[in-house]
């Protein structure tokens, strides 16, 4: 067997042509692997959400919403929002119909603690893949060095409209500071400064790290080279979620 028929054995459903992805996937990875832009290539390509917490927590913060007042001083100093607030925050969005086929999870669980209540979360969850039923966790690591994290985070600007993630150095948008999409002004993260980037680097370290080593232990995590060129990498992730732990 093989082409959309092997990969709905693996897990898919093909729908109007396109292989929907089912089920959770995790991306994990330091600040600056790649996240972000991966899990906005692989939701197009699966028609599944991306959910950041980051940015769900920065729409918070911008809207002034309790939540972000809490979260707002946190992330300027590169430290990590407290477990029980996110889990929440995290517990609502997955909840919506969006996700009944599965999710691209951006920037979460981020801690031993985010990770165990995830676990929990999925044992009580059913996917929309021929029928409903349970399906596990993939978890993807992106891998990338110190020094082009901090080059890639110093480049890094943001469409406050669409989202769209580019790089002056490595992905510039067509006119200088413009979004392709539309039009709007590029902005630079407030946490995208040297001095809190460094923060974060060692927030990483100390708190989501663990990670890698307690996906291993389930069995369940695929390492990726980060430092390939986007399109590589975003192959990779494919060909994990397409045939990875899921048979
Ligand atoms: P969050 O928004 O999640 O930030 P982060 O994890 O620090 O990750 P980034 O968004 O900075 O990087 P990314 O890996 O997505 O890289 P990107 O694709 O943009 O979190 C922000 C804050 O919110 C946290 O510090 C914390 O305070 C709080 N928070 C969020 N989640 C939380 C949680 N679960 N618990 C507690 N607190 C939480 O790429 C970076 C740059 O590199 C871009 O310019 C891109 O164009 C470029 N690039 C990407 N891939 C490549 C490539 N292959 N080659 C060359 N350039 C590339």
């Amino acid at each position: 067997m093989s082409g959309p028929e092997a990969k709905m054995k693996s897990g898919g459903v093909a729908t109007n042509s396109k292989l929907v992805a089912a089920g959770p996937v995790v991306l994990l990875g330091p600040p600056g692997a790649g996240k972000g832009t991966q899990a906005k290539r692989l939701m197009a390509r699966y028609v599944v959400p991306q959910v950041s917490t980051g940015d769900i927590l920065r729409d918070h913060v911008s809207r002034g919403t309790q939540l972000g007042e809490k979260a707002r001083a946190v992330m300027e100093r590169g430290s990590l929002v407290e477990d029980s607030l996110v889990c929440d925050m995290v517990a609502e969005r997955l909840n919506r119909p969006d996700c009944l086929r599965g999710f691209i999870l951006d920037g979460f669980p981020r801690t031993v603690g985010q990770a165990q209540w995830l676990d929990r979360y999925l044992q009580t969850r059913l996917f929309e893949t021929n029928g409903l039923r349970r399906v596990p966790l993939v978890v993807i690591s992106i891998q990338v060095g110190y020094n082009e994290l901090m080059r890639r985070l110093a480049g890094r600007r943001c469409c406050p409209t669409c989202g769209r993630i580019y790089n002056i150095n490595f992905q510039p948008p067509r006119e200088d500071e413009r979004c392709d999409v539309d039009g709007s002004r590029l902005e630079v993260r407030r946490d995208d400064r040297e001095e809190v980037i460094s923060e974060r680097l060692k927030a990483y370290e100390r708190q989501t790290l663990p990670l890698v080593e307690y996906y291993r232990a389930q069995g369940r995590l695929h390492e990726v080279d980060g430092t390939q060129p986007m399109e590589a990498v975003m192959d990779e992730a494919m060909s994990i979620i397409e045939n990875g732990n899921r048979l």
